[in-house]
């Protein structure tokens, strides 16, 4: 039984290569050049396997298209509207405002969270809500703050693009469509990758990467568990807490996925990359500065009846604070920040 297995297999492939030798003579095509994702963005070696779905692997076409649609005014319904007017490169894909108005400047409802090594984030949001960053496309296109736009209508509007259409047939096989905007931008979104930052020197072992106030800072990190929740390389565990910010929610946050009195005002922990460029903070941008988010955490909370136990009255001196400021700053990652600029078309 084996044999004649292996035999039929060999016998296909020997098959397969006469007939990939007779197509190349035969269309004298060039095979077009292997992509990966290090054509455009290198992986930090002390990253974990980047991850991408099966249905929608990356490729140099489709990643132009992702990187035009972001960059692209078109979007918002008054033509002013990009998703890097709130996603911003220069301020680490996110904005400075603690609400962005969407188009024709209705009000918006939540801080834009910054757009980073999103290819290892479980779900998306601020309560976690969105599975995967395909879907997630649609939220802003159609949310009356932000494009506020019909999704027919805005397909058939850049249809029209004719470098629209070429990236589409090369990158997808198939026309423009809600389909490949929805992919190209996802594809495209998940190679903001960030991991050079001085904390990521410190990590790869560079033990003189980080400033003694740093120093100093990541202690402090560790032994106020601040590390328990801001976890690991992307500085997050990605699930829903309740820091006590407020006493009362006017933003539910996770209870509004799940209805569980339990997860009123539970967001997801945020990664602290680059966050000294992101201000101001938390869900709805209400924590001006990083002084301020300390301030919160060892003053203790508001004392909200889901607030986490880690977050607690913590006696610390102004000189540790300064020393936990200078940590968070050692999560900026100046080559990002440049590369991110250079997407812009
Ligand atoms: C008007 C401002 C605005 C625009 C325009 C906008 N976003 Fe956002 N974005 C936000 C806000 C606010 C959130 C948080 C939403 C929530 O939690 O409900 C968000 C969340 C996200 C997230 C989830 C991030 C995370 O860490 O969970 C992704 C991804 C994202 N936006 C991508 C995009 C893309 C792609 C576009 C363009 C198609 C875009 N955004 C346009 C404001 C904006
Ligand atoms: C119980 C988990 C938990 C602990 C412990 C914790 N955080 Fe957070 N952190 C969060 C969550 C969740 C948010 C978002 C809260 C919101 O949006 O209201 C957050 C937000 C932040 C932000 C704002 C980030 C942004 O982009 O808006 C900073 C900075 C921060 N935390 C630093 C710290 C520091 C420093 C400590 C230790 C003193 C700490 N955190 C302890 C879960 C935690």
């Amino acid at each position: 039984m084996n044999n004649v297995n292996s035999t039929g297999m060999r016998e296909v492939n020997w098959h397969t290569k006469v007939m990939g030798m007779a197509l190349l003579v035969a269309s004298c095509k060039p095979t077009p050049p292997p992509f990966a994702l290090a054509d455009v963005r290198d992986l930090p070696d002390h990253f974990p396997a980047y991850v991408e779905p099966e249905e929608n692997p990356l490729n140099k076409a489709k990643w132009e298209l992702g990187r035009h649609l972001f960059f692209d005014e078109r979007l918002g319904a008054d033509g002013k509207l990009s998703c890097a007017s709130c996603h911003n490169p220069a301020v680490g894909m996110a904005d400075s405002l603690a609400t962005t108005p969407g188009a024709f400047d209705v009000d918006g409802f939540r801080n834009a969270p910054a757009l980073v090594n999103l290819a290892w984030q479980p779900r998306y949001h601020r309560e976690g809500g969105v599975p995967t960053l395909e879907s997630q496309v649609l939220a802003p296109v159609q949310e009356s703050n932000e494009f506020n736009r019909n999704l027919i209508e805005l397909v058939d509007q850049l249809s029209l693009d004719n470098q629209y259409q070429a990236w589409s047939n090369e990158g997808f096989q198939r026309p423009f469509d809600a389909y490949v905007m929805t992919r190209s931008l996802a594809a495209f979104q998940r190679t903001l990758i960030s991991g050079g930052s001085p904390y990521d020197r410190w990590l790869q072992g560079e033990v003189s990467a980080l400033s003694q106030a740093a120093t100093r800072g990541r202690v402090l990190f560790d032994a106020l568990e601040c590390a328990s929740c801001h976890a690991g390389v992307f500085l997050s565990d990605f699930a829903t807490h309740n820091t006590g910010l407020h006493e009362s929610y006017l933003d539910p946050g996770a209870y509004r996925l799940t209805f569980d009195s339990a997860d009123v005002g539970a967001f997801k922990t945020p990664s602290l990359r680059n966050v000294e460029l992101t201000a101001p903070y938390m869900f709805d941008g209400s924590l001006p500065t990083l002084e301020s988010v300390i301030e919160h955490y060892v003053s203790g909370g508001s004392g909200h009846f889901n607030q986490d136990v880690r977050v607690r009255p913590r006696d610390i001196s102004s000189q540790d604070r300064r020393d936990l400021v200078a940590f968070l700053k050692s999560f900026t990652d100046d080559e990002f920040v440049i590369w991110s600029e250079g997407l812009r078309p």
